[in-house]
């Protein structure tokens, strides 16, 4: 399957100006230009998957305590906006479904990064994908689903094997080409900060595509493109468009 995969990738929607992991944070990429929006996924303690970083909801909304111990009912009440500025006041942390919805409407496709849940790697991912596979358009592009779980991502390749996975790679192990063979993995994930001529053309040399998080300075970007990167993740879709073209 050849993967269309945009230059810039709006990360958790486009953070620096709305907040991550909302429909106004999806709204907000879409109307910045990016062609794609990341978002970060979690599953309740009901199972219902929602938009969510963190394993608790402190830092990203009014309230308290870890996502795997609350319903979605109790997640639902939580305000999700005001912690990032009272434009937002009152926004719901919404579920994946929603987020499926507002990006067919935006046009966009999406990044469902699958995040690790300490011991529901696997039913996160089973979950999730289920639902997403229900609920995604036939007539359009497949996401991509990446994560930093392993066991999710051989979950993905199960439940949803034609969709593309994304090798999300923090400590870049030694056996990295052998972990993205056995996964099936599309594309390579990895932080930009940690990048080198050297190691993108290694990662390159596996055949697939590499996507480095989260660059919001042009001078990064530019050097990164220069590498060989296919995409980045930015948190400001039109500030890093403007840093590069001047326009
Ligand atoms: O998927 C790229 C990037 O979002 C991974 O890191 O912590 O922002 O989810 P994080
Ligand atoms: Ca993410």
């Amino acid at each position: 399957m050849t993967l269309s995969i945009p230059r810039l990738i709006g990360h958790r929607g486009a953070a620096r100006h709305a907040p991550e992991n909302t429909l106004s944070g999806m709204r907000t990429g879409a109307l910045q230009g990016a062609l794609w929006v990341e978002v970060d996924v979690k599953i309740t303690r009901d199972g219902v998957p929602i938009l969510m970083h963190d394993d608790d909801v402190d830092r990203t909304s009014d309230g308290h305590g870890l996502v795997a111990d609350m319903d979605f009912a109790d997640i639902r009440r939580l305000d999700a906006g005001s912690w990032f500025g009272p434009d937002f006041k009152g926004e719901p942390v919404p579920t994946l479904a929603e987020a499926i919805q507002a990006a067919t409407l935006l046009d966009i496709n999406l990044n469902l990064e699958i995040k690790p849940c300490p011991g529901r790697d696997e039913q996160t991912a089973g979950i999730a994908l289920s639902m997403a596979l229900n609920l995604w358009p036939a007539n359009r592009p497949p996401p991509l689903i990446s994560s930093f779980s392993i066991e999710s991502l051989a979950m993905a390749k199960v439940v949803a094997p034609h969709w593309p996975r994304g090798y999300l790679m923090d400590e870049e192990p030694a056996d990295w080409e052998a972990i993205a063979d056995r996964l099936g993995a599309a594309t390579i994930n990895v932080d930009a900060k940690k990048q080198s001529a050297e190691s993108v053309a290694a990662f390159r040399a596996s055949g697939r595509p590499v996507l480095a998080w989260t660059v919001n300075d042009p001078e990064q970007a530019r050097r990164l493109f220069q590498w060989g990167v296919a995409g980045v993740f930015t948190d400001t879709p039109q500030g890093l468009y403007q840093g590069l073209t001047g326009k």
